[in-house]
């Protein structure tokens, strides 16, 4: 048995104007009728799987009571993070969890934001992955990469990939530009899908040997964990003593026992409105709609209205993302995708 653990804290503000601080892009349908979390949590259920724990915040607690409803899925535990400390503090409050239980649970961590396109293929590879994991490995799953990608992790393998696990290298977390170039030039790298599979006793290990310093306080935080209804509220004392970093960087980067599995079968993670057009597929001349759109001559062109009293018409338009609501409406030109992460900024120092 596999205890998915996953996480949702992220503000996914790239996504503006669908994904908003009090309802982020994993509870959205992004593209199709299913919310990402939802998909998720399906996607991590099934007689291999133990009943998932869920680490998110305090606001999100009924969407994701609501959301795994909807998905037919018990959660195991549901933690409740004081503040978001970033991955590496909640995976290993999720790690401490499962380790009560049973320190040689596995646990597969992973984002509740991803679109996977082929549920049974990824498990498949999560199955091929199980016995590097028994072993004391760290199990990532690796994807071929298309270009120079500065925002992810990036795998380097000694030899060839496979479908089976092959020992990593090294992990490069968000390499610079003139790294990232070399690494998609030099072949042997993979992108690192931000997925792992890991003994509760290996990964407390690494832990304990990369990044000590937040033993303490994620434990205080888990030992003086208030019940609330059906979550469990970490500590705000003690959990605010912890650093907030990211696994990649606290553990990922440092641990020498990392394995990987090549995953080819479709991942996007949906980084922007750009991967969100790809996933929701276009026409022939590259245009993706979905609500109430009418698209005349356009091309690479995304429309998109989320609010059913909008109609939203394009015009001999190309490589655009327009995006409406009801209160908010999104024109960008595609090359700019990612920065709307700046426009949610001055929107939000305008109060
Ligand atoms: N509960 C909780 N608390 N979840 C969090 C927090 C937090 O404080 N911070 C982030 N998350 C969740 C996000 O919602 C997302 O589902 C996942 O953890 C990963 O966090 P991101 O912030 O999206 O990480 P990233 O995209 O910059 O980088 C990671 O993913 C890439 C692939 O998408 C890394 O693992 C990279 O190496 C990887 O390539
Ligand atoms: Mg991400």
């Amino acid at each position: 048995m596999i205890t998915p653990v996953l996480l949702c804290g992220g503000s996914g503000t790239r996504l503006w104007p669908i994904s908003r601080k009090s309802y982020p892009k994993q509870f959205v349908p992004l593209t199709g009728e299913k919310s990402l979390f939802t998909a998720s949590a399906e996607r991590l259920s099934g007689p291999d799987y133990a009943p998932p724990v869920v680490v998110t915040g305090s606001d999100f607690r009924f969407i994701v009571t609501e959301q795994l409803m909807q998905a037919g899925v018990d959660p195991g535990a549901i933690l409740i993070e004081p503040e978001g400390r970033n991955t590496a503090p909640a995976v290993l409050a999720a790690t401490l969890h499962v380790a009560a239980q049973d320190l040689d649970a596995l646990i597969l961590v992973a984002p509740s934001d991803h679109a996977i396109s082929d549920p049974a293929a990824f498990r498949a590879a999560v199955a091929r992955g199980v016995p590097a994991a028994q072993a004391g490995r760290i199990v990532t799953f690796g994807i071929t990469p298309t270009h120079p990608e500065t925002g992810y992790g990036w795998l380097e393998l000694a030899g060839a990939a496979g479908t089976d696990p092959v020992p990593l290298t090294r992990f490069v977390e968000k390499p610079d530009a003139a790294r990232a170039e070399a690494m998609l030039a030099a072949g042997n790298y993979l992108w690192n899908a931000g997925i792992f599979l890991f003994s509760a006793r290996s990964m407390l290990a690494a832990f304990t040997a990369h990044a000590p310093d937040l033993l303490p306080p994620v434990r205080a935080a888990l030992e003086q964990a208030r019940p609330d209804l059906g979550f469990l509220r970490l500590d705000p004392g003690a959990w605010s003593k912890a650093a907030s970093i990211s696994i990649d960087y606290a553990v990922m980067e440092r641990a020498g026992n990392l394995s990987v599995v090549a995953y080819d079968a479709g991942w996007n993670d949906l980084g922007g409105w750009d991967a969100v057009a790809r996933e929701m597929g276009a026409d022939a001349a590259g245009v993706s709609t979905a609500g109430a759109v009418t698209a005349i001559d356009c091309a690479q062109t995304l429309l998109r209205s989320d609010s059913e009293g909008v109609e939203l018409v394009g015009i001999g338009l190309s490589n655009i993302i327009a995006v409406a609501m009801n209160d908010a409406v999104l024109v960008a030109d595609r090359t700019r995708a990612q920065d709307v992460k700046q426009a949610v900024e001055i929107l939000r120092a305008k109060g």
